[in-house]
């Protein structure tokens, strides 16, 4: 059943990219070469006149067909979202990735509810947090309720990430290891909303330290390894306060910017290495850094939320 599984996933796939391209390079040249010809014709006349010209220049039977067209691509999307989430065989993480997890910030909130859910699904992981005895707690709960993976944890203050000797410690301890995942989650918000001359001079350096010096640095601790190793991901765990422009979360926003940026670059950059990467932008999940107790329509627990990046992920 698996092998049938995956063989109509395989003919699925490739027949999808080849009718999508299809689709779309015959698209367009209808579209580009309807729209040229009549736009040439119409220059010295006005805009009323172009319509007119448009519909005297695209024959009723090219229209048609745009139509046609655009109707199966939507058809096919459609589609596509309802293969995504049924028949298409999730991903196997531990082979299609690596044997490691590594979740930064991973005693609370996004970053816990990670580290379970990569365990649910077989892969063994690192937490790293600061506070020891809340990383003896929660590693000691996944092992217990996950009794076939292995659990890790480096108690490690991300405060310090831009120290040499801190980045060596890291280094060591995952040198022994097949890293597969990397989940950049550990990062600091304004206490609440104010103005940047507001901020004191310890959280302006909490708020570029721990969001994106930890960020590249923890990436360039793990790269050598996918690469060499062809095959690895990266989440960037960024914000909707980096891709939306956020008064009174001035440094926040630029912060998570640069997490959202870094992200798409490397993504394009790294692909071709066998890397994926992604970057999540929540916008509230009921955590202690959001200050939100209950969820509602536009508020999702850590629960909810982190099952859709890694169902997500595991259809990709
Ligand atoms: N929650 C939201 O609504 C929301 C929205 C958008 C983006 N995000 C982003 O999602 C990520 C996770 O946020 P969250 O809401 O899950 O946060 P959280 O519940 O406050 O958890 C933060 C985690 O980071 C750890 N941590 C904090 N400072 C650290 C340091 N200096 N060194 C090492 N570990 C440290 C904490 O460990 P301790 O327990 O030891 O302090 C804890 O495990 C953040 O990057 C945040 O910006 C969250």
């Amino acid at each position: 059943m698996g092998f049938v599984c995956r063989a109509v996933d395989l003919i699925y796939r490739t027949s999808k990219v080849y009718l999508k391209v299809a689709a779309q390079i015959f698209f367009d040249f209808v579209i580009i070469y309807n729209t040229m010809s009549a736009v040439l014709d119409m220059m010295p006349k006005d805009v009323v006149a172009l319509f007119d010209l448009l519909k005297e220049k695209v024959p009723a039977d090219a229209m048609y067909l745009i139509l046609g067209l655009w109707i199966i691509r939507c058809l096919y999307s459609v589609l596509d979202f309802i293969y995504d989430h049924t028949l298409k065989s999730p991903k196997n993480l531990k082979r299609s990735y690596g044997e490691w997890a590594v979740v930064t910030g991973a005693t609370d909130g996004i970053g816990l509810a990670m580290c379970k859910e990569f365990a649910k699904n077989g892969m063994n992981v690192v937490l790293m947090s600061r506070t020891l005895s809340k990383l003896e707690d929660k590693a000691n709960e996944i092992s217990e309720k996950y009794p076939n993976i292995e659990v890790k944890y480096m108690q490690v203050d991300f405060s310090k990430i831009n120290q040499v000797g801190v980045r060596n410690g890291i280094d060591n301890f995952l040198s022994e290891l097949n890293v597969g995942v990397l989940v950049n989650n550990v990062g600091v918000s304004y206490p609440f909303p104010k103005y940047f001359n507001e901020l004191t001079d310890s959280e302006v350096t909490a708020l570029t330290t721990l969001n994106v010096d930890a960020t590249t640095w923890m990436i360039r601790l793990v790269l050598d390894g996918m690469i060499e190793r062809k095959k690895g991901a990266i989440i960037n765990i960024s914000s909707a306060a980096g891709v939306l422009t956020s008064p009174l979360l001035a440094q926040y926003g630029a912060a998570k910017g640069y997490v959202a940026q870094m992200s798409r670059a490397l993504h394009y950059e790294l692909k071709s290495k066998g890397i994926y990467v992604q970057c999540q932008v929540p916008l509230y999940v009921t955590t202690k850094l959001a200050k939100i107790k209950k969820a509602s329509l536009f508020v999702a627990t850590e629960a909810q939320y982190v099952p859709c990046i890694i169902g997500v992920f595991r259809r990709l």
